[in-house]
């Protein structure tokens, strides 16, 4: 069975798009198959693995429209494959639209789940970087997914958002996809040499522990990990001795 692992968190620059890549590439490592999604119309992911979103005919957005409208699958290739070895569906700007379209749709919070099924199985992961807001685009991912990963910074203004990110997909288990599981919180980001980080990684443990379980991992303050992605890397193969990798590594084997 594919698992599909939806990376949500509403809050920008928390490491939902270095999870992805960084996440999958420690994956591929374990020699699984791994497809990325890019669901922000940023584009970020794209960019990350070193690909135009621009330049490309097709992309997640005309894969998901295509769905919705009942029309045709692409002729051209959705799927790229990228130098880190991850396959990859990618987005432009254009993605942006699918809030006015999909939400117009009777059916549009299932058209990533649909659009998926013709590429999912080939893989053993897919995984879904989703963009910082709560909107139509991640309910497609929360509706597509099989689990849910949330990447948190180790912050304690962070923790707040949390709330209100495990209230949404509360309500998306309930009324579109009652199968999501919530695997678990990743920190990232932590500087464990301050007290401030430390502090945070126990707050987190003590007040989602019970609910939501914690990774063992955590992922360091790296500044290779923000390095990797201008060479359109992953960090195992930018840095692959570094904290970083070290962590994504962790997070892998606690996943796999
Ligand atoms: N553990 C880390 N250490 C240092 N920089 C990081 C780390 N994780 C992410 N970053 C950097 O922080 C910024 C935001 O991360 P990103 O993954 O794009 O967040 P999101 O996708 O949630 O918006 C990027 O510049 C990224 O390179
Ligand atoms: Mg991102």
């Amino acid at each position: 069975m594919t698992r599909i692992i939806a990376i949500a968190n509403q809050k920008g620059g928390v490491g939902k798009t270095t999870t992805t890549v960084n996440l999958g590439a420690a994956l591929l490592e374990r020699g699984r198959r791994v497809l990325v999604v890019d669901l922000d119309p940023q584009a970020s992911l794209t960019l990350a693995l070193g690909l135009d979103g621009d330049s490309l005919p097709e992309t997640i957005y005309s894969a998901m429209m295509s769905t919705v409208k009942g029309d045709e699958p692409a002729s051209a290739p959705v799927v790229q494959p990228t130098a880190s070895g991850l396959d990859l569906l990618p987005a432009n700007i254009e993605l942006s639209q699918a809030e006015f379209d999909l939400t117009r749709e009777p059916l549009g919070i299932y058209a990533l789940r649909d659009a998926l099924a013709q590429f999912a199985v080939a893989y053993d992961y897919v995984l879904l970087d989703c963009p910082p807001s709560l909107g139509i685009l991640t309910a497609n991912a929360l509706a597509a997914a099989s689990e849910v990963l949330i990447p948190l910074q180790a912050d304690y203004l962070a923790l707040k958002g949390v709330e209100l990110l495990l209230k949404t997909i509360g309500k998306l288990q309930k009324r579109a996809n009652p199968a999501l599981a919530v695997r678990g919180i990743v920190l990232t980001m932590a500087d464990l040499r301050t007290l401030h980080a430390r502090e945070v990684v126990e707050a987190a443990r003590e007040t989602f522990g019970a609910t939501v379980p914690v990774f063992d991992a955590i992922i360091h303050l790296n500044v290779r990990l923000k390095e990797a992605p201008l060479v359109g890397q992953s960090i195992l193969a930018y840095a692959g001795d570094s904290p970083g990798a070290h962590g994504y590594r962790a997070l892998a084997q606690e996943i796999d």
